[in-house]
């Protein structure tokens, strides 16, 4: 992953307050569907957090692969995918939140927009997927949006680091800490980092006024680089 590529393309895109400011047009329902990638996909998330996914996309190398964790009904790995080169891409969810929530419903999902065949998902606990039968090509981004409590989220940073490539992208959703989503997410991530032997930055910290602000990043996004210190015993 060129992750000064992304950044320059990322400060491109999102220009200084669409950063961090609400853009209310996304509330107007006429204007999100002309701009949503996937409009009759449901799905936990904002239009900006379609649009970063879909940037980080575009920035994976030929030999990369992108990895996501929590895809419910595949909103977020279709705005990942869609008008993007070809990937390898893996996707887990074991389907375990939420009532409608379905791999029957997510297969169609993805069948509809014509990617199911171009994904490998696993129907499975994400704690059994970090090996190299189910993650054989060095994961160029990874999106991590399955449980957000302490011990998932850490596992899910911490299990994840073999399987990077060199230089890789990582987005964690629910990055925002507040009694409407008790999300563990920084708090476990930052730990995580901070034991690595690898060099990981906290590249941005994107808002949101409160769990599902659609004007915003929905929850809050934290996007962090990571590089791999080959002298680092694993
Ligand atoms: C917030 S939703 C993901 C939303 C989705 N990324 C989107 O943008 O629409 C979290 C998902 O994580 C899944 N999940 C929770 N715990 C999991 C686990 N242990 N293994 C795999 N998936 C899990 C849930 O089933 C749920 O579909």
């Amino acid at each position: 992953m060129n992750i000064e590529g992304f950044r320059k393309a990322f400060w491109d895109h999102f220009k200084g307050k669409e950063r961090n400011e609400p853009d209310f047009s996304h509330w107007d329902p006429i204007v999100s569907a002309e701009i949503d990638l996937c409009p009759q996909v449901e799905g936990m998330i904002s239009i900006k957090k379609q649009q970063l996914l879909n940037l980080a996309f575009r920035f994976l190398d030929e030999t990369e692969a992108y990895f996501e964790v929590g895809t419910y009904q595949g909103k977020s790995l279709l705005s990942a995918m869609l008008h993007n080169p070809r990937r390898p891409v893996f996707a887990c969810d074991n389907f375990s939140q939420f009532d409608v929530n379905s791999f029957r419903i997510t297969r169609a999902n993805l069948d509809r927009y014509g990617l199911l065949d171009r994904v490998v998902f696993f129907d499975a606990d994400f704690l059994a997927v970090y090996d190299a039968a189910h993650l054989p090509v060095p994961l160029g981004l990874y999106f991590y949006d399955g449980a957000h409590d302490d011990a998932s989220q850490y596992a899910g940073i911490k299990l994840v680091e073999p399987f990077l490539a060199d230089e890789a992208l990582v987005l964690v959703d629910d990055w925002r800490f507040a009694p409407d989503s008790q999300s563990h997410a920084k708090a476990a991530t930052l730990r995580a980092i901070g034991e690595s032997a690898h060099d990981w930055k906290l590249l941005y910290e994107l808002p949101a006024r409160f769990n599902g602000d659609r004007a915003m990043w929905w929850n809050g996004v934290g996007v962090l680089s990571f590089r791999r210190n080959s002298a680092a015993i694993q």
